[in-house]
């Protein structure tokens, strides 16, 4: 047992399709291991009973892995924390089965962590960090939301989207111009050959919530149109229809998040998830923040993809305000701070 500021703490990531577990000592990072599950790939998309079934493969290595890079003995110990949701029944059931199992055991706490809560305090992970109170904009595969953090574990949804994410929206483009999964890195890269000469036009969507789905719609039928003129329209245009699609995404991001400082008077602006990597999104945010006077905060790429240092450091937040679970604890698929 470690002193009571400085816990142990061991966490596990399995909401989807990412199996992650990482080791904290008093909030500093000692490990961070992530198995990538390729295996969907070939599927376009995340098929969440393959998912379950690489998770229960993947985590006893994964976990050893973590605590072995962390120079940790299980017996250091001070409580297991575990993303409850939201996320993939089957795979958010695999890492709580886990942990809770190891915190009967030993005898040890548990700590269910909110993943979405978790997304924004990866900007804790290290240096700089955001000042309170800041904006977080959370893009990632299945996850778009616009956030009011005023502590730790003080968070307001100001604006999530109603349909699909952001990612959601690079993958679903990605899949109909014939693009690997996941498609939002590779449209990043073609976007950088091409100009944006295509307009789609942006939701009208109310207050701070987004949308994405009239957008795939308007693909989808400009390109039905476009391939009927010219059957080689993709192949020839496919850098432009790259850098279309992604300004338009990153043009709905960037004015809703320019609304959300309006609004709230908030010049402290943390972005988190995968989408996040973007270029273009990375340049028109650090412009913007040039203009506006924002401080801007993107963590490494390897805490905005999906990780187990954030649910480690959510989880230390927890564990110094005594919030702990007990083993009757169940996943929430829709879990919503
Ligand atoms: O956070 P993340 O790894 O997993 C989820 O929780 O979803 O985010 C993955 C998403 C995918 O939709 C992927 O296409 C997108 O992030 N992504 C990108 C880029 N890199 C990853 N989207 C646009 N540009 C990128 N460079
Ligand atoms: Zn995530």
């Amino acid at each position: 047992m470690q002193s009571e500021n400085r816990p142990v703490l061991l966490a596990i990531e399995s909401s989807c399709d990412d199996t992650a577990a990482a080791v904290m000592q008093g909030g500093v990072l000692l490990s961070n291991i992530t198995a990538q599950q390729i295996v969907h790939a070939r599927f376009g998309g995340v098929i969440p009973e393959l998912a379950s079934r690489k998770h229960q493969e993947n985590i006893l290595n994964v976990v050893d892995a973590a605590l072995k890079e962390g120079g940790t003995r299980i017996s250091d110990l001070d409580a297991i924390a575990f993303t409850r949701g939201p996320g993939l029944l089957g795979s958010l059931l695999v890492g709580m089965s886990y942990a809770k199992g190891l915190a009967l055991s030993l005898d040890i706490p548990l700590i269910a962590v909110d993943h979405l809560q978790a997304h924004v305090l990866a900007h804790f992970i290290e240096e700089p960090r955001p000042a309170f109170p800041f904006l977080c904009l959370t893009v990632s595969g299945g996850h778009t939301q616009i956030i009011r953090v005023d502590a730790p574990l003080e968070m307001t949804i100001l604006g999530k989207t109603i349909d699909d994410a952001a990612g959601e929206a690079f993958d679903k483009t990605g899949k109909m111009l014939g693009l690997p999964y996941p498609s939002g890195p590779v449209i990043d890269s073609l976007a950088r050959q091409g100009t944006p000469k295509y307009k789609f036009t942006e939701p009208r969507v109310a207050g701070l919530d987004f949308s994405f789905s009239g957008l795939k719609t308007s693909i989808k039928y400009f390109l039905r149109d476009q391939m009927a003129l010219n059957p080689h329209f993709i192949k020839q245009e496919k850098a432009h229809i790259c850098a279309s699609v992604q300004e338009t995404i990153v043009n709905i991001l960037l004015h809703k998040m320019d609304s959300a400082a309006h609004m709230t008077g908030i010049r402290e602006i943390a972005i988190a998830g995968g989408v996040s990597a973007n270029s273009s999104l990375r340049e028109r945010f650090e412009t913007k923040a040039r203009e506006q006077k924002w401080n801007i905060y993107i963590p490494k790429l390897q805490y905005c993809t999906d990780n187990a240092a954030m649910i480690a450091m959510a989880a230390h937040y927890k564990y110094l305000a005594g919030k702990f679970s007990d083993l009757s604890v169940t996943p929430e698929v829709r879990l919503q701070f």
